[in-house]
């Protein structure tokens, strides 16, 4: 079975780009595919990644709309496209209650710094990088959650430790969170269809792999249960 992934995004999406990539679309039975894309602006550059792969799209306006009203929309185009697995990808609003109780443990976010710090309403974009050098920590790097009612706090399902460097501004930071985040997001994605598929609870995922090991100069990463 192939599980129909939905991504929000509100932005660029680079990570939207690398999940509709993973796995190569078209090339056979795979876990999970990227169907839709539903997006809140209809200028969000996203969408033209999503028209030249042949994606279908979906904009769902949010600014001075009830919640209710937003909820019955996004989850009439979800249902129609049979969405089973959503994933926040730079999506800057909040989803309405109806939507999360629809896809509780099947709907994940990516955030750009170690949560439960840098995170919530309002922190979004370079807001968090400006943050996290503001404050001076040396270790930043993005967090998978699974989506709650709250901004930024369902149970987190990974976190990649990413050095802040000496010089680093909020721009500098943002370019080598984001690459972590393309190697981080589709590894997740894996472990929650195969734990969907299985019947049982996702995995928190180590992060680990190749940009791990040359930002900490690393010839190998520990082995982790
Ligand atoms: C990412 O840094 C993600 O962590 C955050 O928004 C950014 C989206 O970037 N939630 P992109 O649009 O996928 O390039």
């Amino acid at each position: 079975m192939t599980f129909q992934v939905a991504v929000f995004a509100s932005g660029r999406g680079s990570n939207f780009r690398v999940l509709a990539d993973h796995p190569d679309r078209g090339t056979g039975p795979h876990l999970w595919e990227v169907a839709l894309l539903v997006s809140d602006r209809e200028d969000a550059p996203v969408l033209e990644l999503a028209r030249d792969r042949g994606i279908p799209s979906c904009i769902v306006p949010v600014s001075e709309r009830s919640a209710h009203e937003v909820a019955r929309e996004t989850l009439a185009a979800l249902e129609e496209a049979q969405i089973q697995i959503v994933l926040l990808a730079g999506y800057l609003r909040l989803i309405p209650p109806p939507v999360v109780e629809a896809f509780r443990g099947r709907m994940l976010n990516i955030h750009p710094a170690l949560l439960p710090g840098f995170g919530g309403k309002g922190m979004y974009g370079s807001k968090v990088h400006e943050a996290v050098l503001a404050a001076g920590v040396r270790i930043s790097g993005p967090t998978i959650h699974l989506v709650d009612e709250r901004y930024d706090r369902g149970p987190i399902l990974a976190q990649w430790p990413v050095p802040v460097l000496p010089g680093d501004t909020p721009a500098s930071l943002a370019t080598r969170v984001n690459q972590v985040e393309h190697e981080l997001f589709p590894a997740v994605v894996d472990e929650l269809a195969r734990s969907l598929d299985e019947g049982r609870a996702p995995r928190p995922i180590p992060g680990t792999g190749d940009a791990l090991r040359s930002h900490f100069s690393l010839t190998s990463t520990p082995d982790l249960p």
